[in-house]
């Protein structure tokens, strides 16, 4: 089974420093032989969650845009990387909108319980946050991890991993980082192995069961 990899940018800058930083994990995924592919948010026709709270009923979003088939996309692969340069301490307003708009998810999950991830599931679905900030404070990502933390239970993903660069100022943006690229590359590229480790042990556990 080939791994499946979706990289969403949330970036309203095409090919900036996020952007960039998710080509080169995608590119290590590949590398390591999945499936990727690249969403760009900006692109899209989307819009933010009214709070109509009508998927609290049903676990139905009553919005028809772009993000029904983003969200379908999100369901079908093994490893979701979300890519979002820090605004304003935070993530932007178009990744915010992806997240508040899995409401209708986190309603089927926690309210209506009729939508469950096992143990199992979860473990062979990793999602890593993607991020870079303009300043060279530690805590400049801070507030945008819990965020991440929220919709990865949601979408059914272990929260495996973060590739984050700071000070993007000082170093005249991601291209100046001097390992940040190459880090993404290969966490791109080892992130696949695991999976595909845990999808193999998968399939003979199923053989054994099957016997
Ligand atoms: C509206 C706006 C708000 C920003 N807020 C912050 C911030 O709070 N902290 C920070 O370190 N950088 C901040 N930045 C800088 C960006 O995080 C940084 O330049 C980032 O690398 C941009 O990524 P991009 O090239 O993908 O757009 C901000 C940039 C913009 C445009």
């Amino acid at each position: 089974m080939d791994v499946k990899v979706l990289g969403i940018s949330g970036s309203p800058r095409r090919h900036g420093n996020t952007e960039t930083l998710l080509d080169s994990f995608l590119e290590g995924t590949k590398e390591g032989g999945a499936e990727s592919r690249k969403v760009i948010l900006r692109d899209l026709n989307i819009v933010p969650c009214r709070g109509c709270n009508v998927c609290h009923k049903d676990g139905t979003c009553i919005l028809r845009d772009d993000l029904e088939t983003v969200f379908d996309t999100i369901l079908s692969v093994d490893i979701l990387a979300v890519a979002s340069p820090i605004y304003t301490m935070g993530i932007t307003a178009e990744t915010k909108a992806l997240i508040d708009r899995s409401q209708y998810l986190w309603a089927r999950k926690y309210k209506l319980k009729t939508l469950y991830f096992s143990r199992e599931h979860i473990q062979r679905h990793k999602g890593l946050f993607i991020s870079t900030a303009g300043q060279g404070w530690d805590y400049v990502f801070n507030a945008a991890f819990p965020a991440m933390t929220a919709f990865f239970d949601v979408m059914g993903f272990e929260y495996y991993d973060n590739i984050i660069a700071n000070d993007m100022d000082r170093y005249g943006g991601i291209r100046g980082h001097p390992t940040a690229l190459t880090e993404a590359r290969e966490k791109g590229k080892k992130v696949v192995e695991q999976v595909r480790k845990l999808q193999g042990t998968e399939s003979e556990s199923d053989q054994q069961h099957h016997e």
